[in-house]
């Protein structure tokens, strides 16, 4: 069959390669992270220079300093931490020198502070260091970090390699047992196809045809009426016509139900088929099974890779706690992909938080400029599935008091996770007692701010305009729960700003559900003052803000 060319399909083609295509159904929803997480990660200050005692050093400074109390409670090691080769059995270890006692180890003594442990990978073959990664290592990693007790897990994107939006041209599917016997044989002319899908004569296969027109969800092949004796565990055999074009994907779903996967390797010639195999589950009876590729562009690719990471380890904490009949402890799940493939968009359903920016700096522009691309995406957080504008950077670099203040604040109002990048052993004064005095450590400490941010609505703040009728000014205005909201009023310039919020047209908003009245009350967040009126009385100087809790 000879195709035609079709401009119109080569420009629909051309469209649906960057956009996602795939359907976003239904939320991660493992019941954590309800609120946005808190707590430490080693990459902004440490970067590579980390080991075990660094960490426990931490995780004590954490609980010593009363960051625990304030509810930070993540300690999580960020890239470097691995070796520099997986073990006999594939499994990823850890770096000899530097952490010779093992993540397992580790865990259970942050565990014995009430503390909980984090670990991060690659989604790619190697991590941002270069240093091992998950890429296709999921079921397995995913297991080691199970039994090894951790509870959140960063994925990063470095040496990602998209999944192939070619499929192989399908000559034949087997399904038999593990000791040779197949049950089940069909040509690909016995297949049902449908969209792009066709048949394309090749005399030097079996069967005389093969399949194509299976590529970028662009069609399907399903072959029906296989009959297994007992549900079990079978082999699935799969025919292809070589192809030398690169390495190409094909997803099998049974009965509508479960999926699995194939990647089928950039091929020679020297013959004309190549036979592939995996295991699948059958149920009892007759099954179908249906041949397609679900990818069709780089963000149907990061959503897919990401959600099968986080599927895997929703089945590892669940498997684990079973065969161990110990308490499942679930992970929260962090994406971070830099905002690359619109994660906003897709990572609700992937995990539990998504980074919607490059990597953060201490200074302000970087602060600046992620709070600008974030602050625009509120809409899609929501419990349990946040937002993620990059760890802290309060008490490192330059900042001045102001934009440390204005940094945690922004992140606050944002719905943000709270995960702090600083040296938290040096809120320690030598007597062993929290310096609570530090400027940084009371930022950081804010419990009114604290409050905001883990408000249980989980409801971002968003950017209102006409509201302080001044340049430079941001006020943003974020819904919290008992009928209450919080207003941020952020001075973005050099210079001194003098506002004037009239609070009515804030509870007239539609998203703020606050009763209106003569006088409000307005709690001023950071200097602890509380009065009543029906204005916001706001003066700020250069990247300064001021927060109010208005009921
Ligand atoms: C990427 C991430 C950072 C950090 C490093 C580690 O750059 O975005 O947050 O995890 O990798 O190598």
């Amino acid at each position: 069959m000879s195709v035609k060319y079709c401009p119109l399909c080569m420009a629909k083609k051309v469209i649906r390669s960057f956009r996602l295509n795939s359907e976003v159904k239904e939320k991660y929803n493992n019941g954590v992270a309800l609120t946005p997480p808190m707590g430490w990660s080693s990459w902004n200050l440490f970067r590579n220079k980390i080991n075990e005692n660094l960490i426990k050093e931490i995780a004590d400074a954490m609980k010593n300093s009363g960051l625990a109390e304030a509810g930070y409670q993540y300690v999580n090691i960020d890239d470097c931490w691995q070796n520099s080769s997986r073990d006999e059995n594939g499994k990823l270890r850890t770096d000899f020198i530097t952490f010779p006692s093992g993540i397992k180890a580790l865990n259970d003594y942050v565990n014995g502070l009430g503390l909980k442990l984090g670990i991060y990978s690659s989604n790619g073959t190697h991590t941002c260091e270069d240093y091992p990664a998950s890429l296709r290592n999921e079921k397995i990693d995913a297991d080691t970090f199970a039994e090894w007790g951790v509870e959140y897990f960063k994925y990063d994107f470095c040496h990602n390699v998209p999944v192939p939006t070619i499929a192989p041209r399908v000559v034949k599917l087997n399904i038999g047992e593990r000791n040779g016997k197949d049950f089940y044989e069909a040509v690909a002319e016995k297949a049902k196809l449908e969209g792009n899908a066709h048949l394309v004569k090749e005399k030097k296969v079996e069967g005389g045809y093969y399949i194509k027109g299976l590529c970028a969800n662009g069609g399907s092949a399903e072959f029906g009426g296989i009959i297994a004796e007992k549900s079990d565990v079978y082999v699935l055999t799969l025919v292809v016509r070589k192809a030398v074009r690169k390495e190409k994907f094909i997803a099998f779903s049974v009965n509508g139900k479960k999926e699995y996967y194939l990647y089928v390797p950039e091929m020679k010639r020297f013959t004309a088929e190549a036979r592939l195999q995996i295991e699948i589950e059958l149920e009892a009876g007759e099954n179908t099974i249906k041949l397609f590729n679900p990818i069709s562009s780089k963000q149907d690719s990061a959503f897919f890779l990401y959600k099968l990471m986080g599927n895997e380890l929703k089945r590892a904490t669940k498997e684990y706690a079973e065969k161990n009949s110990v308490p499942e402890k679930k992970i929260v799940y962090s994406i971070c992909e830099w905002g690359r493939n619109k994660p906003w968009k897709w990572g609700a359903e992937a995990g539990n938080l998504w980074r919607t920016t490059p990597d953060i700096m201490p200074v302000w522009p970087s602060i600046f400029a992620l709070y600008k691309l974030t602050i625009r995406l509120g809409r899609y957080a929501s419990v349990g599935a946040w937002n993620d504008p990059d760890m802290l950077e309060v008490g490192n670099g330059k900042l001045t008091y102001e934009e440390n203040k204005s940094h945690f604040s922004l992140w606050c109002m944002m719905c943000a996770p709270l995960i702090l990048g600083n040296d938290i052993r040096k809120f320690i004064k030598s007597d062993g007692t929290a310096d609570t005095d530090s400027k940084i450590y009371r930022i950081l400490t804010n419990k009114n701010l604290i409050s905001i941010n883990q408000d249980i609505l989980g409801i971002p703040c968003k950017k209102i305009k006409g509201l302080a009728r001044k340049s430079g000014v941001d006020v943003l205005v974020k819904p919290l729960d008992k009928k209450r909201v919080a207003v941020c009023v952020f001075n973005t310039t050099s210079g001194k700003k003098k506002v004037t919020i009239d609070i009515d047209k804030i509870a007239s908003l539609t998203e703020v559900n606050v009763d209106k009245k003569e006088k409000y009350n307005i709690l001023n967040c950071w200097t602890e003052e509380n009065s009543e009126g029906n204005k916001i009385i706001s003066t700020t100087y250069k990247h300064d803000c001021d927060v109010f809790i208005i009921s």
